[in-house]
């Protein structure tokens, strides 16, 4: 069976409609036929400055959202980065092997110093990527025909796989064939969901106006009135048009990705009809999707203990994975054998 990794940051109190569209919907789908392996990156989540209490809760909630929004501990591997201390020593192995240029050359680190200001930006900010190729590569599956490791993840990130694959390649020519070179598995449509209130950027939760983002968590109120403000456009026909009309064009994707109807679909369906239906409809398709994901969330926070279990578990399962290839990567490189 081909494998699936993923990983998410727990740096918010909830995840958000990007989130969901753009990745976790499709770690769910993966898991029926995939060894799937899902993590919540913490040691990524220190990278800028953070508040350890913070982090702690939202690890929490982090992974109880996931198994809320039905991955499933017993057939998936579900984890906490920090478990598996694997991660952080391949990140070195292939920091050595990554050009100062190289990583350089990352815009997301771009775009996030240069909001902070270079100079304050941490070094691990920086190597970041490196990590996220060390998350991905610690389980390729051993290489052979058809081995395949795929990775649901937002456009956003597809840099940061190109830069895995590289760095995968470069260590296979170095030092031998260890590791499959992962695979981008971005959804169509749902890559970039957008801010409602700036459609041309992306809904990030380091970036966006709380009016910007729907929240998976939010109550159901307050997110019918976001949706409801989402900036639309001049004019008042309902039409998918990238350029001219970037609000309603985003609320279509939305749209299209939860209702599975197509774009055209629902231009068709909405003909004649305005923005506020549009909108109306909307709001009520998202909490459908979002209400029973956030009752669930909420009863698994009401049993910590479980949630500690089920990550204990997950932490034993990946640890083991992690271990035989560091295992391997140790002896590659030239690292002599406690013996
Ligand atoms: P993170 O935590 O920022 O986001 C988690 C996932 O959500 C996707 N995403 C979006 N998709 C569509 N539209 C949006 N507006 C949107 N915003 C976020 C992201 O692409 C991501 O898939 N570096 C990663 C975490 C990571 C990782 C990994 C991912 C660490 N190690 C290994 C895959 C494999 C990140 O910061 O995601």
């Amino acid at each position: 069976t081909p494998r699936v990794l993923s990983g998410i940051q727990p740096t918010a109190d909830s995840f958000h409609l990007g989130n969901y569209l753009g990745a976790l919907r499709q770690w769910v789908a993966l898991q029926d036929d995939h060894q799937a392996f899902y993590c919540v990156v913490d040691l990524h989540a220190i990278t800028v400055e953070h508040s350890p209490e913070a982090l702690r809760r939202r690890t929490k909630v982090a992974a109880a959202q996931l198994i809320a929004m039905g991955v499933d501990p017993e057939r998936s591997t579900l984890f906490l980065q920090s478990h598996v201390p694997e991660h952080a020593e391949l990140a070195w192995v292939l920091s050595c092997l990554t050009g100062y240029g190289e990583a350089g050359r990352m815009t997301q680190f771009k775009d996030k110093s240069a909001k902070q200001g270079l100079a304050a930006a941490s070094v691990g900010l920086f190597t970041y990527p490196i990590l996220m190729a060390a998350d991905i590569l610690l389980y390729s599956p051993e290489p052979g025909e058809g081995r395949v490791l795929r990775v649901p993840v937002g456009d956003d990130q597809s840099q940061h796989l190109e830069l895995t694959r590289d760095l995968g390649g470069r260590f296979n020519h170095r030092f031998g064939e260890t590791f499959v070179l992962p695979e981008a598995y971005i959804p169509q449509g749902a890559a970039r969901i957008r801010d409602l209130q700036e459609p041309t950027v992306k809904m990030s939760k380091s970036a966006s106006s709380p009016q910007g983002i729907v929240e998976l968590l939010e109550e159901p109120g307050p997110l019918r009135k976001k949706i409801m403000r989402s900036v639309t456009d001049t004019g008042t026909e309902i039409r998918y048009d990238e350029e001219s009309k970037p609000g309603v064009t985003n609320l279509l994707r939305i749209y299209s990705a939860l209702d599975g109807a197509s774009v055209a679909e629902l231009e068709r369906r909405y003909t004649g009809q305005g923005y506020g239906q549009l909108k109306k409809d909307l709001a009520q398709l998202v909490l459908d999707t979002f209400t029973p994901i956030k009752e669930r969330t909420e009863r698994l926070l009401g049993d910590e203990k479980q949630l500690d279990r089920i990550l204990a578990d997950g932490a034993a399962r990946a640890g083991a994975v992690a271990a035989r290839t560091m295992e391997v990567v140790r002896e590659r490189v030239g690292f002599v054998g406690r013996g």
